[in-house]
């Protein structure tokens, strides 16, 4: 198996200011499926081409932003043995017990030095995607409502500290550095983007240096084609749904984008494209002065809302 240790993103739960607006705004503009709902009140989805449980947890609150999120490792073993090596880099874990969300085993929860709690956890129940293993159709009825992108791909994450993440992510999780963005050169050109990858995309995580700890940019759900990122954006268009960036391509990792606001103020991606890096593949490096074209590559264009506005 050449997949071990830590898998992909697996859930993240988002703080909205009206859970039943932004209930209807998930499920029928952006075509997720609603899996259950809790003691505590939370809503439970999940992409229509994901099999485990769920990967989008919605929580009312007065402000908006992400609580936590949470990666899937290989088996209990694996989730024991991060624990341990956290620790042994300097960070506190905290053990959430199996069913405190729903259908989920227990979770090992610390705080990475730019302020997010970070959860793993081995165990989820597999609902399936509505398709039999068994010479399954292409999509199934759920990949036809709204957007409908086919899985919660990764977030970019706000907050100080991303060189301390760094050593955490590339020495203790087991991440690669994919692509990096440096500051000024006057400021002796530091890393003030960094996108990690545990897996064979061009990002499972990505951070960026800004003063306020725990801040979320954006969650960003993948869709199958480029085609069906611009039909995101007709649908986005249908619903006067508040759009910051695109469509447009990135420089950075290469993906097809559009960056748009969820009821709550939270961005959110529809994203396509990209490339296929391994753990042995360069580091691509973004200077101030080509990122512009790192963020817009066609306009080659800084945009504002986009490196100041966050949850
Ligand atoms: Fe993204």
């Amino acid at each position: 198996m050449a997949m071990t240790g830590i898998l992909r993103p697996g859930h993240a739960q988002l703080r909205v200011l009206d859970l039943e607006q932004a209930t209807r705004f998930y499920r029928d503009i952006m075509g997720l499926v609603e899996t259950g709902r809790d003691g505590q009140g939370r809503v439970y989805f999940k992409c229509w081409d994901e099999h485990d449980h769920s990967s989008l947890i919605l929580r009312q609150a007065d402000g908006a932003g992400i609580d936590f999120i949470g990666f899937k490792v290989l088996n209990a073993s694996t989730l024991d043995q991060l624990d341990k090596d956290i620790q042994a880099f300097g960070l506190k874990t905290e053990r959430v017990p199996a069913g405190d969300l729903l259908e989920t085993g227990e979770r090992v929860r610390f705080v990475l030095p730019t302020g997010h709690v970070m959860e793993l956890y081995a165990e989820k129940t597999q609902i399936g995607n509505g398709l039999p293993a068994v010479n399954p159709a292409p999509w199934a009825p759920d990949a036809d409502r709204g957007m409908a992108p086919v899985r919660f791909d990764h977030c970019l994450l706000y907050g100080p500290n991303v060189m301390a993440n760094k050593v955490l992510f590339m020495e203790v999780l087991g991440f690669h550095l994919v692509e990096r963005i440096l500051g000024p050169a006057e400021a002796g050109e530091p890393e003030i983007g960094l996108f990690f990858s545990c897996s064979h995309k061009t990002h499972d995580i990505a951070f960026v240096e800004y003063p306020e700890p725990g801040k979320l940019h954006h969650l960003s759900f993948r869709m199958p084609t480029w085609e069906r990122v611009l039909r995101a954006g007709d649908i986005m268009g249908m619903n006067k749904v508040p759009i910051d960036i695109g469509p447009t391509r990135h420089g950075v990792t290469r993906g097809e984008t559009i960056y748009a606001w969820d009821p709550s103020g939270n961005r959110f991606e529809t994203f396509a494209g990209g490339y296929e890096p391994y753990p042995d593949s360069r580091t691509i490096t973004w200077t101030f002065e080509g990122f512009p074209h790192g963020l817009d590559f066609p306009q080659g264009k800084l945009h504002d809302s986009f490196l100041t506005v966050v949850t």
